[in-house]
């Protein structure tokens, strides 16, 4: 993780969504204010719906992550219980907050009290040469929750995830207790003995190649079949870039037409609760490099151009 932890203060959770969900529940009672990004993925707004509570949402920079100062405005204004916020390589922009804006975050919610409930999980997916720490690295006050799993990084189906959860550590693990007792043990021995002599160093450097080329080959095609006027995210980790299409075109239409010739993009109305993104998509550039998602962009464009 890049970060000092204490074997102590892990849970071992059913990938990391469950790590969020029992971390949310951990700082927040139904009602309550939780901060998210925007955009930010449609999961986090899910889990909250689920609990009841309500999401205010927080302007977010494509390359820079979230505006620590508009927060900061938040936080005066509301009495926000919680933040949900993916600092490195965010969903869906693959936004990397920078490490002066990670510890100004981490001192502003020390200051207002309020927990983080840090989404790490496309942390080790990054294109530059230095994995980038998570916001957790400056947290002195045991309020940040570090979340992740090796979904993105291996595959999802192991579901094993943790958190870090900082002077919650011992709530969310009776919660982990109460809700579903423990995490399947084969799939952490697996992963273990994995870790221990499978290569995973050599493997996510492969990974972390393949997506980095993929990524170039999204932009370069973008940049060709798409409308004028589109304008896309340059993220340095992760799996997906973020287009904004010109505004005459309705991303749920384009999700449609898309869908019927067996494409898959994720519509901008997902990543908001107030349909803020309506002309926007989210494009994933994790597909194995076969031509076909050179082919996929090309039918994209061609479909976005008729729309507009
Ligand atoms: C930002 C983000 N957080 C959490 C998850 C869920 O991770 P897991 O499969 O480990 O539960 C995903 C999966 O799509 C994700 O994109």
């Amino acid at each position: 993780m890049s970060c000092g932890v204490d074997t102590e203060e892990l849970v071992i959770t059913n990938g990391a969504m469950e790590a969020l969900n029992l971390c949310l529940e951990a700082v927040t009672k139904p009602g309550d204010l939780v901060a998210v990004e925007s955009p930010t993925f449609y999961a986090a707004l899910q889990a909250l719906e689920r609990r009841g509570l309500r999401a205010v949402e927080v302007a977010t920079h494509p390359r820079t992550g979230v505006d620590v100062n508009a927060l900061a405005s938040v936080l005066e204004r509301h009495p926000v219980k919680a933040c949900w916020f993916m600092p490195n390589f965010q969903n869906p922009l693959g936004s990397l907050m920078p490490d002066s804006a990670k510890q100004n975050l981490v001192e502003l919610l020390a200051k207002h009290q309020v927990p983080l409930i840090e989404d790490d999980v496309y942390g080790e997916l990054y294109f530059g040469s230095q994995k980038p720490k998570p916001a957790k690295a400056w947290d002195r006050d045991g309020l940040v929750m570090h979340c992740s799993s090796f979904s993105k990084t291996l595959a999802p189906g192991y579901r094993v995830g943790w958190t870090a959860a900082g002077r919650f550590t011992q709530d969310v693990a009776r919660r982990k207790l109460m809700s579903s007792l423990a995490a399947p043990l084969p799939s952490q021995e697996g992963l273990n003995e994995y870790l221990q002599h499978g290569g995973y160093d050599r493997h996510l450097r492969q990974l972390r190649a393949k997506l980095a080329k993929q990524r170039h080959v999204a932009l370069r095609g973008i940049a060709k079949c798409f409308p004028a006027g589109t304008r896309v995210t340059q993220p340095e980790g992760g799996y997906f870039v973020w287009v904004e299409l010109p505004k005459s075109v309705d991303a749920l239409e384009l999700h449609r037409l898309a869908l019927s010739h067996d494409i898959s993009l994720a519509p901008g109305h997902l990543f908001s609760a107030d349909h803020r993104y309506e002309h926007h998509v989210r494009i994933n550039f994790g597909h194995p490099d076969d031509g076909k998602f050179e082919a996929a962009l090309k039918t994209v464009g061609a479909i976005a151009k008729a729309l507009v």
